[in-house]
This record gives structure tokens, C-alpha cells and sequence, in this order.
């Protein structure tokens, strides 16, 4: 099985799938971010399909092309499962049809409460007691997708976003790999059925 990793950040989700020795071939950013660095440094192929190349970040992004060049990109590398590690782009249809329930993604909320890109702000400003992070398969609609993996994490006294959501990220560095690893070992003797 080969795994390709989407990243935009700093990548420190990305280090924790590569330390648990997951199938990673391919590591693709839309941005210039440190978790290329930490792709090239781990052996794996770093991959920059710039966003500024297809329009940029306003109104003029051209979100179908990204996202057909993304299905490309990772179509060529023989990708099977594609895990989205703070991936700062919404990909349209294209990569949703080459690869159906085989895009996963980490979200710090308990989905579905707090979708969107400012999860972890908008739990401490409704003054939850406790969040969390899920892991779900990623469809068309953003953080809507089925769920695989939830864990909370309760909200301290004090906390701000960052000491949040650092604390998020310490579970997520966790239950991600091994939901990874779960899906790997669902999806293998599907594969060999098919190949067969
Ligand atoms: C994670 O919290 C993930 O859920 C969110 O972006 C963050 C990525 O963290 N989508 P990092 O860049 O790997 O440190």
C-alpha cells in the first residue's frame, strides 16, 4: 500500500505518521512549509504544487485545476490512500472521484461540532468544557465526512488557542497513525481481491 501525505504547515502530524513507519511515498504541500523539509529529510518525495501557480489564495484560485493537478500528481506516484496532515486546501471533485472513501483527514474538534479552519478558536470562545479531535474520511463537504476516530480532550483554565490546540495535536500525533494503520488493513485484502 503507498500512502501520500497532503501538508501546508509545520508538519509535526506529518513527522509522527512517518516515526510510526507508515507506507509513505509522496509528500505534496500546496505551499512552501516546513513539512517538505520533513519529507526530504525522512527519504520521501517532496512535492510543491504552489497554489500561486493556479491563482493563489483570493478569488481568483483555480480550485478544479489544483485539485486536477493534485489527482494527477498523486494518481502518478500510485498513490491507494491519501491523508490529509493540515492540508490548507479544499480539493474539488476530481480527487474525490479518483480516490472515494480513501482520503483521510484530521480535524482538531469533535466533529461535528467546530468544522472549519478555526476549530480550536472557536470551541474556547463558545467555552466548551472539553474538545477534542476526530479522524474521518474526507468527501466533497468540508469536516463532514464519516467519522473513524474521535478523542477528547478537555479544555484547561487559562488556555489559549495555541496551549489548546498543542494539546490537541498530542492526541491527534497519536490516534492518527493508528487509524491509519487500521484503514491500511482493511483496504489490503480488498486491493489483492481486486488486483487478483
Ligand atoms: C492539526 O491540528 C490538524 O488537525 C489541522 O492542522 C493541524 C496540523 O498540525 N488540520 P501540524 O502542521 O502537523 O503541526
Amino acid at each position: 500500500m503507498r500512502v501520500g501525505v497532503l501538508v501546508s504547515g509545520t508538519g509535526t502530524i506529518l513527522q509522527a505518521l512517518l516515526d510510526e513507519k507508515l507506507p509513505i511515498v509522496l509528500v505534496l504541500a500546496d505551499r512552501p512549509c516546513r513539512g517538505l523539509e520533513i519529507a526530504a529529510e525522512a527519504g520521501v518525495t517532496p512535492v510543491l504544487l504552489d497554489r500561486q501557480d493556479f491563482g493563489g489564495f483570493g478569488s481568483g484560485f483555480d480550485r478544479v485545476g489544483y485539485s486536477r493537478a493534485v489527482t494527477a500528481a498523486l494518481l502518478d506516484a500510485g498513490i491507494d490512500l491519501v491523508v490529509m496532515a493540515g492540508f490548507g486546501t479544499v480539493l474539488a471533485e476530481s480527487v474525490h472521484e479518483a480516490y472515494p472513501m480513501r482520503i483521510l483527514n484530521t480535524h482538531p474538534a469533535l466533529l461535528p461540532a467546530f468544522p472549519g479552519w478555526h476549530a480550536v478558536e472557536e470551541a474556547l470562545a463558545a467555552g466548551v468544557d472539553v474538545t477534542g479531535c476526530t479522524v474521518h474520511y474526507a468527501t466533497l463537504e468540508m469536516d463532514a465526512g464519516p467519522v473513524i476516530a474521535q478523542e477528547a480532550v478537555p479544555v484547561r483554565p487559562g488556555d489559549d488557542a495555541g496551549s489548546l490546540h498543542e494539546r490537541i495535536k498530542e492526541v491527534e500525533r497519536r490516534i492518527y497513525p493508528e487509524t491509519i494503520q487500521r484503514v491500511l488493513a482493511e483496504l489490503e485484502p480488498r486491493q489483492e481481491k481486486e488486483a487478483g
